[in-house]
């Protein structure tokens, strides 16, 4: 058995360049994918309180940003939709001129190396704000299924590159899937969000999206924080029911299932990065109390080093700038 005194593994850590050339984890932006809230109207640009760094963007100032992502090395948006009504059945999800269509087609013709994925989801759309469709007072997966799947296709009608629904529902990545092959769209990518927990890291982003539920939660559909089994149990029907990538959504809190989903599967990997978590760490950095770049930093490369193959986060846009400047 070698061992102190022949073994020194601070040898390795005494200078940067070996530092560099041992290091296991790099983050680069081509990795990212960077959340974005689109909403009606002209030059809006508004601030999202509990997301400072975030805006709903209108859609004539949707071009600037598109071309900001890219040029960052950034190759895609995920993006979210607040429609100018609500009503029972989310009309607005798959409205052809819905907001995320309407967006979908400018990002495409002004930025066109610009990958758009579209989050496939009816909360944002709907008046209760859950994210299907009520049957006496429950969330009704079935009748649900269709309306996730009209509001995929749309979307891809629109231009999106690819689809991520999140609805968290049994059976949508299928209905979608054979709903796009059946319009001939069999070259799309599905992202699932396979691994999708009930999760407290969601409540900036319900105040972003105005998506939170009128009645009750999310319990009867997205996951339990407690389960881990179950979280490989969702990723294995995800992928059953014909997902290209799968996901695990919050990330920080959830490294353990990354890793475990990372070793199981031979799929790539995505990880949420939710606004929950970024608004800590802001919320911190403008106290004062932690330093805002090494702990962003530290936190993606954590979330890559447990087995993530793709970041999605709101600080997707400032940390491909300091890598950038190194
Ligand atoms: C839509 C959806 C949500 C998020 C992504 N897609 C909200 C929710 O499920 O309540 C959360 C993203 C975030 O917190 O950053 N269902």
């Amino acid at each position: 058995m070698m061992g102190f005194p022949d073994v020194r593994l601070r040898r390795l850590r005494e200078l940067e360049p070996v530092r560099a050339l041992v290091r296991e984890t790099r983050l680069s932006p081509s990795r990212f994918i960077y959340p974005l809230f689109v909403t009606h109207g002209h030059g809006v640009r508004q601030p999202i309180d509990p997301m400072p760094g975030c805006f709903h963007l209108s859609l004539d100032l949707l071009a600037e940003e598109a071309h900001q992502v890219a040029d960052l090395g950034i190759p895609a948006v995920l993006l979210f939709g607040i429609p100018a009504e609500k009503d029972p059945v989310g009309s607005g999800a798959y409205d052809p001129e819905g907001i995320i269509q309407e967006a979908t087609r400018v990002i495409k013709k002004e930025v066109p190396s610009l990958m758009v994925i579209a989050d496939v989801c009816l909360c944002e759309y709907t008046d209760h704000g859950h994210c299907g469709i009520i049957e006496n007072g429950r969330v009704d997966n079935d009748q649900t299924l269709e309306f996730l799947a009209r509001t995929a296709l749309s979307q891809v009608q629109a231009g999106a590159d690819m689809v991520a629904p999140s609805a968290m529902m049994d059976g949508q990545v299928r209905a979608i899937r054979e709903t796009l092959d059946a319009a001939e769209q069999k070259n799309v990518p599905i992202m699932g969000y396979a691994a999708k927990y009930a999760s407290s890291f969601y409540g900036p982003f319900r105040v972003a999206a105005e998506s939170t539920p009128q009645f009750g939660d999310r319990r009867s559909y997205q996951m339990d924080p407690a389960n881990r089994r179950m979280a490989m149990r969702e990723i294995e029907s995800d992928i059953a029911e014909g997902a290209d990538i799968v996901m695990v959504k919050p990330a920080m809190a959830y490294l353990d299932v990354i890793r475990q989903a990372r070793e199981r599967f031979d799929y790539p990997l995505a990880a949420y990065n939710v606004s929950g978590e970024y608004s800590m760490v802001k919320a911190a950095a403008q106290m004062g109390w932690v330093d805002e770049r090494p702990i962003t930093l530290e936190l993606l490369t954590a979330i890559q080093r447990a087995g993530a193959d793709i970041i999605i986060s709101y600080h997707a846009k400032e940390v491909a700038r300091w890598l950038r400047k190194g």
